[in-house]
């Protein structure tokens, strides 16, 4: 569905010059001609950039006959960084045409464009072929989100100027980076899950919406299709995945940000009842359960931003308010209390937080980049470690000695043919729970090497390969998946 935010300012872009494309020694941090560029075709005005709405494929238009039809593509790359192995991607053939030996198979959601994975210097991307202005726009919102820290997957390039071989144009291609281990919700359905999953990827998209919404940007096109989970140490971590819509604003309203919420309703209410319709979730009120976005997102925003009253003798309020921040994942990077005339009451308001407590935490001390919900899980540890074996040693010391003792000797038994069943920090909050639940039935202490054996043998080997689910599709997996090329 697209957002009612209409079409994305072409101003957004900021492409006007990248955005040439036809200029064949371009402007773009990484313009590569493929060959000559011959005079236009005299019958073809080329467009204004600065307001292209792309260039559609003119399958229709001109005279292909004419030899002068057949010029040579001058293909233009406008990339993050510079990645030469670009150029050996077929940019010259239809997406849908790619050859197979290019392709990755793995999970996609479902899409309007045509997406497809491809190898690309030892790692995935994701190309999508939509009109040029859209990849444009795309590109530099995804570029402005990845610097704001706000979870998104990270912009590779634009390829546009395509040529087919016989002469036609191609529709330009926006490249993103594959994000490894992430899943797209249907995928996560094609497996048991236990019955509060829907709920908890739920909330991971309304926390998603909150961290959005606190930089100031709009979706317009929130849905869980748009959205890509990963496990986070039991729950999900959202990232989003389709910015197309999106717009970032210095601050937005709170009619913005309720009608961001609206769609997001809306579009998770279809797509549960798609998913009933597939049998892939047992009765549930579509409806009902599309309401918990609001909630969940309600109940946050006023935990982060809400304006709290209270007596001039209570002031360990504000300390309160910022661990309960922390709690939750925030670090509070400014504050206002107000006091009341007569100086009774005070009035605590958050006025920024940011998102990723843990994270940096654990970032601080261990060097380990890991999702929040993971970092909250290895500190939670980390702690109990230092309490049991060094109470007297600084915290730093102690995290290294946790490091070497704990976290990386985990890390390092995961043998080679199980290393794309879960991310290692996923796998070392699984291997914890289960030492935990193994000393719970055993009623005795369990070392930790005993605890990665049982865990290695007994459980993760007998889970799907979440790195690349569709290199041994089962039966499900397939039907669950094949519903997007429909
Ligand atoms: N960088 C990426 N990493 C992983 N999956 C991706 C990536 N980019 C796209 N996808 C998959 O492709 C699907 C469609 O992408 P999207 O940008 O939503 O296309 P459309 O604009 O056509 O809706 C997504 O739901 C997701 O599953
Ligand atoms: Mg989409």
């Amino acid at each position: 569905m697209n957002g009612p935010a209409g079409t994305p300012a072409p101003a957004e872009g900021a492409g006007g010059s990248a955005a040439s494309g036809r200029v064949p020694d371009g402007t773009t941090s990484g313009t590569t001609a493929t060959g000559a560029t011959a005079p236009e075709a005299a019958d073809w005005e080329p467009p204004q950039e600065w307001s292209a709405g792309g260039r559609l494929p003119r399958s229709d238009g001109g005279d292909r006959s004419r030899p002068e039809d057949r010029r040579p593509a001058s293909l233009n790359i406008t990339a993050a960084a510079t990645v030469p192995e670009l150029l050996d991607l077929p940019w010259d053939v239809p997406l849908e045409q790619w050859p197979e030996r290019t392709l990755a198979s793995l999970p996609r959601g479902i899409s309007r464009h045509v997406v497809r994975f491809a190898h690309l210097a030892g790692a995935v991307v994701a190309v999508k072929e939509t009109s040029d202005h859209i990849a444009r726009h795309e590109f530099h919102v995804l570029r402005r989100l990845q610097r704001l820290d706000v979870p998104c997957v990270e912009p590779v390039a634009i390829v546009s100027n395509r040529r087919g071989t016989d002469g036609a144009d191609l529709a330009t291609a926006l490249v993103t980076r594959h994000l490894k281990f992430s899943l797209p919700y249907r995928a996560l359905f094609s497996q048991q899950l236990r019955p509060d999953t829907l709920t908890r990827l739920i909330d991971a998209l309304a926390l998603l919406l909150v961290r959005l919404h606190l930089v100031g940007f709009y979706w317009g096109d929130v849905s869980l299709s748009n959205t890509l989970f990963r496990r986070d140490a039991g729950s999900f971590a959202a990232y989003l995945v389709d910015a197309e819509t999106g717009e970032i604003h210095p601050e937005l309203s709170a009619g913005q940000r309720e009608y961001d919420l609206e769609i997001a309703r809306v579009n998770i209410a279809g797509e549960l009842m798609d998913l009933m319709e597939g049998g892939l979730v047992d009765a549930i009120d579509p409806i009902d359960t599309s309401e918990r976005i609001m909630d969940s997102y309600r109940r946050l925003w006023s935990e982060l931003l809400d304006i709290e009253s209270f007596r001039a003798t209570d002031k360990w309020r504000v300390a309160e308010r910022i661990r309960r921040l922390n709690d939750l994942g925030f670090d509070v990077e400014e504050y206002s209390i107000t006091t009341s005339p007569e100086g009774t009451t005070f009035e605590l308001q958050p006025k920024v937080v940011d998102a990723g407590h843990h994270t940096r935490r654990l970032l601080r001390l261990t060097g380990l980049d890991v999702q929040e919900n993971q970092a909250r899980r290895l500190l939670n540890d980390m702690d109990s470690f230092r309490a049991a074996t060094c109470p007297g040693l600084d915290e730093d010391y102690a995290a290294h000695t946790w490091l070497q003792q704990v976290f990386e000797p985990i890390v390092r038994s995961i043998p080679r043919d199980l290393a794309g069943k879960l991310e290692p920090p996923e796998v070392v909050h699984e291997v914890l729970e289960h030492r935990w639940y193994m000393s719970e039935q055993q009623q005795r202490f369990v070392p930790l090497s005993e605890a990665v054996t049982s865990y290695l043998e007994d459980i993760l080997r007998h889970r799907r390969d979440e790195a690349n689910i569709l290199l041994n599709p089962d039966t499900r997996t397939l039907a669950v998946l094949s519903t997007e090329d429909d």
